[in-house]
């Protein structure tokens, strides 16, 4: 195939269109065309609406037909935070998480990301590679078309590199587009330890300059929280990171409310994450300045948090965005469909509203909703159908992979069906 391709008879095509994130109420409109019809050229969306007015006067022969009658059409999830390179698992953790730790306690003790950046440091690019590609082809499944990554396992000069390297292959050759993000300052590495100060100096000074120079990421991120960095040292770490382009993001008010949503809508941040502590101020300012609220309800999940208040942020004019988090310790999972079960069961989203945060909005919150994140003429071919006529079958069927094919830059690149008897199970 050529990038060529059109998608005709969608029960409802859900084009979420639009080109920056949707604020507060307009998250409620999908934008759907029944009866919907795309086309897209050498991998770019160049017609979208009704099948006969996009499907006339085309020649057959210069385009893969797919006929999605009966199902829902979707732009590609985008998954705008994760930390998927990694070395090693902590499937002992959960049991002691279950026994009654606390993430933090299991962290202040050596464990937890520290276990992680052990393993990090002592695995090769090779397998870091391959167990990276490994779940991307797991995301992609699915219906992640666009991933957004961290480093965040050396926490040292090398090992931080050698992630951002990792993620650029496996941008080059698998078909989901990975957005790379620095996240040095994820913790206090034991070399550093009662130091913080010292090791935001070596990460700005050391680390960062290799980084923006070689292009190696387009974020920058710190994990903003009690006991690990604190509002200054954040504050410092991301204008350092600003003023070298990087666009800047946070771990936020995730176990203690510090102000890390403020600090997010005072730095003008592309996106403040976890929010699970957020204050009706520091939600205020972010909805002022358009940072993008990226909620996790997966991690609150699996550690037994209170959810994000995103209807409330929603209500207060926020940009919301959904995200899975996939990493090896506070959320072991890239299931899209318990992200949006879980979103609307208890933050109190409308299913509308979290398909507008798993496609527009967390391309903006990836810095990319000017290339995906819609079915928008200029855009990005990328597209997921549905084994089901609507989009509300993605909460409804809780926890339960609806997608039955996805499509790269006008490129199918999956397709459940060759691998189960689709029809001998519904
Ligand atoms: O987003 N909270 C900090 N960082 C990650 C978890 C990293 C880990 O536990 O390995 C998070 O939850
Ligand atoms: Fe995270």
């Amino acid at each position: 195939m050529n990038g060529n391709l059109i998608v005709k008879n969608a029960a409802q095509l859900v084009t979420c269109s639009g080109f920056a994130a949707r604020q507060g109420a307009a998250m409620n409109d999908l934008a759907i065309i029944e009866n919907g019809a795309v086309k897209i050229e050498n991998g770019r969306i160049t017609a979208v609406g009704p099948t006969p007015e996009v499907t006339a006067g085309i020649d057959p022969d210069a385009f893969t037909v797919i006929d999605a009658s009966g199902k829902a059409v979707l732009p590609g999830f985008v998954d705008s935070h994760t930390h998927f390179v990694f070395g090693g698992y902590r499937a002992e953790e959960f049991s002691w998480r279950l026994r009654g730790d606390s993430y933090m306690d299991i962290m202040a003790r050596g464990g937890g990301i520290f276990s992680t950046v052990e393993a990090t440091r002592k695995t090769g690019r090779e397998e870091l590679a391959a167990t990276g590609r490994a779940r991307l082809d797991s995301m992609l499944a699915f219906g992640v078309t666009t991933v957004e990554g961290k480093s965040g396992y050396g926490l040292d000069r090398e090992t931080e590199i050698r992630q951002l390297e990792v993620m650029a292959e496996l941008d080059r050759g698998h078909p989901v587009d990975v957005v790379p993000t620095f996240l040095g300052a994820h913790a206090v590495p034991p070399e550093y330890q009662g130091r913080p100060d010292a090791f935001i100096d070596f990460i700005i000074t050391e680390v960062l300059p290799e980084v923006s120079e070689r292009g190696l990421a387009e974020f920058c991120d710190i994990f903003c929280e009690d006991k690990v960095f604190s509002v200054a040292q954040s504050r410092r770490l991301l204008t350092a990171a600003a003023e070298r382009g990087l666009g800047i993001t946070l771990h936020a008010d995730e176990i203690v409310r510090i102000g890390g949503a403020e600090l997010a809508a005072e730095l003008g941040a592309v996106s403040a994450d976890h929010l699970l502590q957020a204050s009706n101020e520091g939600i205020a300012a972010m909805a002022a300045a358009g940072v993008v609220a990226t909620l996790l309800p997966t991690t609150a999940f699996s550690l037994k948090e209170p959810y994000a208040r995103g209807r409330h942020m929603i209500d207060a004019g926020c940009a919301v965005a959904l995200a899975t988090d996939l990493n090896p310790g506070s959320c072991f999972s890239e299931s899209i469909p318990l992200v949006v079960a879980l979103a609307c069961l208890y933050m109190n989203l409308t299913p509308e509203e979290a398909i507008c945060a798993l496609t527009l909005n967390g391309a903006a919150a990836a810095g990319r909703a000017d290339r995906v994140g819609s079915i928008d003429c200029g855009k990005q071919g990328d597209l997921v159908i549905l084994e089901f006529p609507s989009y509300r079958f993605i909460p409804y069927h809780m926890g339960v992979n609806t997608v039955e094919r996805v499509i790269k830059n006008g490129r199918l690149v999956y397709d459940r069906r060759e691998k189960e008897d689709h029809a001998a199970i519904y």
